[in-house]
């Protein structure tokens, strides 16, 4: 048996011992006696009666421990040509000071702060400071639209934002102030204290009574010290898309997130304590969270906090240069990015400029990585590319390669092998084990491994029903997908209404309730569709409303606008057109899957129970004039 088999076996048989072992690589400040409590399923609780904290385990414990003026964040900036380094000991003043201005606003544990910020250092100041005195972080993402972060103040409640005056984008500033003014006057509750971090590119008005500057508050602001808390007390509330409009609150617990995240450190990326380490991702989303945030602060490593794009700032070589000088040994990133530099630089000419030789492991996550990117990228980096799969609600890899401890021989489409605690299947629709090679829906049964969601914020029957009641005794993880015969996995297509658009997950549910609100649409889809350089795009069908003369042109332009100040930027959403009707099964369900094959050129079967065969013509046609399928060249 491998050294990976034996760890996995072990993880599966002797959960408990596996991950008891693994909670002595922490700071706890009261070790558990408890390590599954399993007496409510599917709410597991691991390590119950353990006490820690995650920002001490982050920052002070390596001040503490020698690290304190190793550099911590590396925060490089090509979009705004600035760059600086903040040592722990430095980080540690910081947060503390952060932490110490929450509770003289009032912040204490428990209570919820949404931290709305861009790529720059108070981001990550922010997440930990809260995490000092157990405030729960939501951070809401910087492409969102205002409606979303309306949404998300109501369902969280924060006492306090955190948010920065704006964020930037090529070519562009995106002012923040104004989104977070409209987001609370849109919202019914309201924030006893917005702190504005202002930046030189766009200075906030600061205009209401709620309004508070954070520079002025953290130079006058006592320092805060850690809060020692229940190992099962939330760290934070993700939201991520489901498959209606409204947004999932992932939740993550203190103690399991602190375990599993430094387990993978050295598991899975093979990166010592001093290492740099980058997640080229943005902090909003989970990868944000776990791997430029926790992950490499609880292991000591120095993470790399980059404020750009892949091409454009200022060219397809940005990833060379911030590798090479920054010394990076590990790149995590979406295969987006991988295709964005690809086409803009098939040949590899910038990374003839610049020494990336100490560049170790290149890992990628977030979508399906298709296996061209990943030739091009070993081809091209000349180390191994590793493909690992997860999602917001695991907080880490359910499927990866374990750089630290046995390198598997990679199989280009596969993320490889379960991760430890992940016991996964593919069953099909009647719970049974699929044969090899065979797609089903792939499940991990219960209980999942620490630091996996224990429960959605508001919303435990939405945990369960979502997630648990499909296959009982397992986690639905909504990805489709097989096991080949030497137990590989193949994570092939998301088995509900989200779809992956550069590596951001968005929900067709969501885009369609925002498509029906236009007074000129009777019914509507929204569908994902296969593109070369983010994965998916959304792509939008349209029948009007009887009657209707408007120009066609006109509707789709004002639908794609309502998108893009209803839900942001950020999904995309760029191409609609108008049907004189969609196709649908004799029961009345929409046929969107067959419309995304038609639309990605795949080949597909005429549905038994389609009630008209003609339309699916009609949309081919449709789907041509906005140019789908793409061709492959583009
Ligand atoms: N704040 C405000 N707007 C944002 C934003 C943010 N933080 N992030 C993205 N947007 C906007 C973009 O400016 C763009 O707006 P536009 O329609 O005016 O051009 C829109 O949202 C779509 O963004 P994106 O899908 O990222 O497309 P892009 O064309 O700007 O960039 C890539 C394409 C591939 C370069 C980019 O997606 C990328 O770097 N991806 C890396 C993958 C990644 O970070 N994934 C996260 C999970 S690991
Ligand atoms: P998110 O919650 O935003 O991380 O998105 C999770 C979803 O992204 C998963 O359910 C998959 O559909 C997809 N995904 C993430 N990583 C991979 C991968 N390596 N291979 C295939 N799909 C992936």
């Amino acid at each position: 048996m491998s050294v990976y088999q034996s760890l996995y076996q072990r993880s599966i048989s002797e959960k408990e011992a596996f991950w008891l072992e693994a909670a002595k690589d922490i700071h706890w400040d009261q070790f558990p006696t408890v390590v599954l409590d399993d007496s409510n399923p599917p709410f597991y609780r691991w390590f119950p009666d353990g006490r820690t904290n995650a920002c001490y385990n982050a920052v002070d414990v390596h001040v503490e421990n020698g690290r304190a003026d190793q550099t911590a964040i590396i925060y490089d900036s090509p979009i705004t040509d600035q760059a600086s380094k903040l040592s722990y000991r430095e980080l540690q003043i910081r947060v503390s000071k952060v932490a110490g201005m929450l509770l003289q606003g009032g912040v204490v544990a428990g209570d919820r702060v949404i931290v709305y910020l861009p790529m720059i250092p108070e981001a990550v100041i922010a997440m930990l400071a809260c995490a000092r005195i157990g405030a729960i972080h939501s951070v809401v993402f910087g492409g969102f639209a205002a409606n979303e972060l309306a949404v998300r103040i109501d369902d969280c409640k924060p006492k306090a934002i955190l948010a920065g005056s704006c964020g930037i984008e090529p070519g562009r500033i995106v002012e923040y102030k104004p989104l977070l003014d409209q987001a609370i006057e849109l919202a019914t509750h309201k924030p006893d204290h917005c702190f504005i971090w202002q930046r030189d590119q766009a200075q906030a008005a600061m205009d209401h009574e709620r309004d508070v500057d954070w520079k002025e508050a953290e130079r006058a602001a006592p320092e805060a010290s850690c809060v020692a808390l229940e190992a099962n007390h939330p760290l934070y509330i993700l939201y991520t898309s489901g498959t209606t409009g409204a947004p999932k609150g992932v939740v993550r617990d203190t103690g399991g997130s602190i375990v599993s995240l430094k387990w993978t450190m050295k598991g899975i990326y093979g990166v010592e304590p001093g290492d740099v380490y980058w997640a080229a991702s943005d902090v909003g989303w989970v990868v944000g969270h776990s791997y430029i945030v926790y992950a490499p602060l609880f292991h000591g490593n120095t993470t790399v906090l980059y404020e750009g794009k892949p091409v454009g700032t200022p060219d397809p070589g940005a990833f060379w240069r911030v590798i090479s000088e920054h010394n990076v040994k590990v790149l995590f990133t979406a295969p987006t990015a991988f295709r964005a530099i690809k086409k803009e630089d098939p040949t590899g000419e910038y990374l003839k400029k610049y020494d990336i030789s100490n560049l170790n492991y290149l890992f990628l996550a977030g979508e399906r990585c298709d296996p061209p990117t990943l030739a091009w990228a070993q081809e091209k980096l000349k180390v191994p590319v590793i493909d690992h799969w997860w999602q917001t609600e695991t907080g880490s890899s359910i499927c990866a390669n374990y750089a630290g401890i046995e390198l598997l021989p990679i199989k280009s489409g596969s993320p490889t092998l379960p991760a430890p605690g992940y016991n996964l299947k593919a069953l099909d629709p009647d719970g049974v084990e699929c044969k090899a090679g065979d797609i089903g829906a792939l499940v991990v049964e219960s209980p999942l491994p620490p630091g996996t969601f224990p429960t959605l914020w508001n919303a435990p029957e939405r945990f369960v029903d979502s997630y648990f009641k499909n296959y009982p005794g397992h986690y639905e993880t909504g990805d489709a997908g097989y096991i080949d015969e030497d137990g590989y996995i193949f994570v092939m297509a998301r088995t509900d209404d989200v779809i992956n658009v550069a590596g951001h997950r968005l929900s067709t549910g969501a885009m369609e309730e925002v498509l029906a609100g236009h007074p000129d649409v009777a019914e509507c889809a929204v569908m994902g569709a296969a593109d070369t350089l983010k994965g998916q795009v959304p792509v939008g069908l349209l029948v009007l409303n009887s009657g209707c003369d408007r120009s066609s042109t006109d509707i789709c332009a004002e639908i794609i606008k309502k998108v893009r100040s209803e839900i942001g930027p950020v999904a995309a959403f760029k191409s609609a057109v108008i049907v004189k009707r969609l196709p649908k099964t004799r029961s009345g369900k929409i046929l969107r899957g067959t419309m995304s094959s038609i639309a990605d050129g795949r080949e597909w079967k005429m549905p038994a129970t389609i009630d008209d065969p003609a339309i699916l013509d009609e949309i081919s046609d449709a789907l041509a004039q906005i140019g789908y399928p793409q061709s492959s060249e583009q």
